[in-house]
């Protein structure tokens, strides 16, 4: 072995910091602890309605918009005013790809963000799509993104890399450690299960134009909202990759192949934050599949387990606006929860996936926030919403669904049939 891979795999335990204290804890199957979730239904600056008139449609002339501001006022900063993409490119990759099962095709496009009349463009990026083969209608199709890129989440070699760029998942030893660390499907999904299911799937990374990283992420933000006069709540990467996801639905949206009451917004950790904003702010998205998102995410931020609202901002101060960092250790103040967030998604269907021994990105308090948006679907439907109280089911045909499987962070291979019952549940 290299002496620098060795090193690596040594210094391995302590790079996962945060992954390594929610590996000695267990999260609770029961909803736990305080607070009650707030009432939704109370909420500052929309009057305290009678019980009787308690509605999907009050909620979404009333309350809705009204979240939406403040989501972005307080933890995400401000989504562009408008947008637009230009597509450069189609292409098929492989017209036999996964095994014959499905066409490997690449699209090029830009897209532009207009914040207070300035519109600026991205640099040019791209969304690989693998697309079952025969088809005689229209299907779902899953849009994943993902902290490793493209070429390596669609597993083909066929897709195309910019000039110079690197693997991103290391070979060797340190990949076996990676992948025994944070599961099989971390970095790539299992294509080839995906499109034998009847589903077409497409890779983002967002990074391909706001990098991961502080310095580059926040130059990134910034110039694409050069517009929005206010550092205080401009947007962060969470929310710049929750747009991603729109952007490919502009993209895919024309697209016959797609059924249009099908656009499924994935993603894991960090990207499942983004998947539940998109969904949030965008209803094309027809339903979102989110593991494991925890702070900023499905998780509530007041009275937390797991990961604080200082510890998220410290580390990663390009994920949300500054005025969600402001909020660290007085998150009380905050007029909004992340139960809030869950809600926008409502009448739609959404799944949140969860480990046991994840406690970082508190599954109980994913549990609590579900709980607590749980009237906005029953306002839609009674016998709509969740179907469990506790993590001790698993109700794929639910249309709040939660999954709690053993073991830590990560995407392992059980998670991907759960994300497949769900997907089979509401879309066949
Ligand atoms: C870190 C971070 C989490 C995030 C996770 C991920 O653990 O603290 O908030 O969800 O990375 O994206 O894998």
């Amino acid at each position: 072995m290299r002496l620098m891979q060795f090193i690596a795999v040594l210094l391995m335990p302590a790079a996962l910091a945060g992954c390594v204290r929610l590996t000695i804890a267990w999260a609770d199957l029961e909803p736990s602890g305080p607070p009650a979730t707030p009432d939704i239904w109370e909420l500052e600056g929309v009057g305290v309605a009678e019980a009787s008139s308690l509605t999907a449609s009050l909620w979404e002339n009333a309350y809705a918009p009204v979240i939406r501001r403040q989501l972005q006022e307080h933890v995400y900063g401000y989504l562009p005013d408008a947008s637009s993409i230009s597509v450069k490119s189609r292409t098929v990759v492989d017209e036999n790809a996964y095994g014959g099962r499905g066409q490997l095709e690449e699209i090029v496009l830009t897209a532009t963000a207009t914040f207070e009349g300035r519109t600026v463009e991205t640099p040019p990026f791209m969304i690989n799509l693998a697309v079952p083969k025969d088809l005689t209608g229209s299907v779902p199709i899953i849009i994943s993104e993902s902290f490793t890129p493209r070429w390596v989440a669609m597993g083909h070699e066929g897709v195309s890399k910019p000039e110079g760029s690197e693997d991103f998942m290391p070979s060797g030893i340190i990949r076996s450690v990676l992948l025994f660390v944070f599961g099989r499907y971390v970095g790539t999904s299992p294509v080839a299960d995906i499109l034998d299911r009847g589903y077409a799937f497409a890779a983002m990374y967002p990074g391909e134009y706001v990098p991961d990283e502080a310095e580059g992420g926040l130059a990134a933000l910034r110039s694409l909202s050069e517009g929005h006069a206010e550092d205080r709540t401009r947007w962060g990467a969470i929310a710049a990759w929750a747009w991603g996801f729109s952007r490919a639905i502009d993209a895919l949206e024309e697209d016959p192949r797609f059924d249009k009451d099908g656009f499924v917004t994935y993603g894991h950790s960090r990207y499942g934050k983004s998947a539940l904003l998109a969904a949030a702010f965008d209803d094309r998205v027809a339903a979102a599949i989110s593991h494991q998102s925890g702070t900023g995410g499905a998780s509530l931020n007041k009275r937390k387990k797991g990961e604080s609202v200082k510890e998220i901002t410290d580390a990663y101060p390009h994920w949300f606006s500054e005025q969600y960092a402001a909020y660290a250790g007085r998150e009380d103040d905050m007029p909004i929860d992340q139960h809030h967030l869950l809600a926008l998604a409502a009448p739609r269907p959404i799944f949140l996936g969860n480990a046991r021994r994840d406690v970082w990105s508190d599954p109980n308090g994913a549990l609590k926030a579900a709980i607590g948006a749980d009237p906005i679907w029953k306002s839609y439907d009674a016998q709509s919403g969740l179907q469990q109280d506790s993590y001790r089911s698993f109700v794929p045909e639910a249309v709040v669904s939660l999954w709690m499987r053993p073991g830590t962070h990560g995407v392992v291979e059980e998670d991907w049939p759960a994300f497949l019952q769900f997907m089979d549940a509401h879309f066949q």
